[in-house]
């Protein structure tokens, strides 16, 4: 069966689920544990976080598990539970007609509510974690749910326990976000303010519809739209140096864009060291990096896996050659 995911790669698996509630997950898993208990199982979303090398010999579980429930109010804050299979920005767009807000920096993200709260999915300086307030799951292994608060999932930048110790052990059925009922814009991100104004809009008297379309239309602008052109959104993690390592690049590209980040380390955006190294628009075969913004790559056309993956290689090596800088990539090689 086909898999589909936004890189538009050829992937087939041995048999694909779709789920729409806990208790059709825990039903599909015992099926799964009994007749195809020697196979690997893979949980995922969109598929825009993926990058396929090939067919997967196993088991693909995808949710579509909806709902939107408003759990609590009050006077500044709501607390609502999502289903993990709504896709995020379609949550985004009805949370800001509720009047609930705090999402609108990450809008038109592609993906899943449960993808974005295991990827920790971030623009424009905020981060799914900001507002996420509990997530919950079922283990893959005996269906039994279990529950972590915001700082049991270990955020951090792209980061999440999800991805690292707890990586495909469990479903993420919901995700408990926090919303404000008082729109406060974040605007601290470089270009966003300005990006304000060259709209037409003034700041003081913005609305977070207004600043929904703001972001929209960079993103746009910047961004390949998967439906036209395969890719996963951006490619590599920003990399995150110590401060000495940073100072001792600045010296030499003092034009480097350059963030504060977690104690004495400094983030780096791997779009310019991508773009100094040459190969912002390039191509390796089939595959290439975006020419608008060379973090992304981009399927041509009938790209494998390989192919992707070759590019990727190649530019690791460039980068690291010049600048001393290990790239990571954020995309999952399956
Ligand atoms: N830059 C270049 N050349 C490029 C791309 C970027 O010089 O080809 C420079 C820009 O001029 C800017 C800096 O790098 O000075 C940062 O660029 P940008 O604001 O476009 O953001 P980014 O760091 O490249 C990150 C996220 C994006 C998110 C934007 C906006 C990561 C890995 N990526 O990109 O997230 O939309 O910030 O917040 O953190 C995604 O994860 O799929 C994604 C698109």
């Amino acid at each position: 069966m086909k898999i589909d995911n936004t890189f538009g790669i050829e992937a087939q698996c041995r048999k694909l689920i779709t789920y729409d509630s806990e208790e059709a997950l825990r039903k599909a898993l015992a099926r799964i544990h009994k007749l195809y208990a020697d196979l690997p199982l893979l949980h995922i979303g969109c598929g825009s976080n993926l990058l396929f090398l090939g067919n997967y010999e196993g088991i693909v579980l995808k949710s579509d598990i909806k709902g939107i429930n408003l759990l609590q109010e009050d006077e500044s804050e709501v607390t609502v539970e999502v289903g993990a299979g709504e896709v995020c920005d379609d949550f985004i767009a009805k949370a800001i007609r509720r009047g609930w807000y705090g999402m609108e920096n990450l809008s038109l993200i592609p993906g899943q509510v449960g993808a974005a709260a295991v990827q920790n999915i971030g623009a424009y300086g905020v981060e799914a974690c900001d507002v996420i307030d509990e997530v919950k799951g079922i283990s893959l292994k005996d269906g039994a749910e279990h529950r972590w608060k915001r700082v049991e999932c270990k955020y951090a930048y792209r980061r999440s326990i999800f991805k690292e110790e707890l990586w495909g052990k469990y479903a993420i059925t919901q995700v408990t976000f926090r919303l404000s009922k008082h729109f406060e814009p974040k605007l601290h991100y470089g270009g966003l303010a300005k990006a304000i104004e060259q709209a037409g809009l003034s700041i003081s008297t913005l609305t977070a519809e207004q600043l929904r379309k703001v972001i929209i239309g960079i993103r746009h602008a910047k961004l390949p739209d998967p439906k036209e052109q395969g890719n996963a959104g951006s490619f590599f993690k920003n990399p995150v140096v110590p401060k000495e390592k940073a100072e001792q690049l600045l010296a030499l590209f003092p034009t480097m864009p350059h963030y504060p980040a977690e104690e004495g380390k400094v983030k780096l955006a791997a779009g310019w060291l991508i773009e100094q190294a040459g190969w912002k628009g390039r191509s390796l075969g089939p595959a290439a990096v975006h020419d608008r913004q060379a973090l992304v790559l981009v399927n041509k056309g009938g790209a494998t896996g390989q192919d992707i993956q070759r590019l990727c290689e190649a530019i690791k090596k460039d980068v690291n050659e010049r600048f001393g800088i290990a790239l990571e990539p954020e995309v999952n090689f399956i």
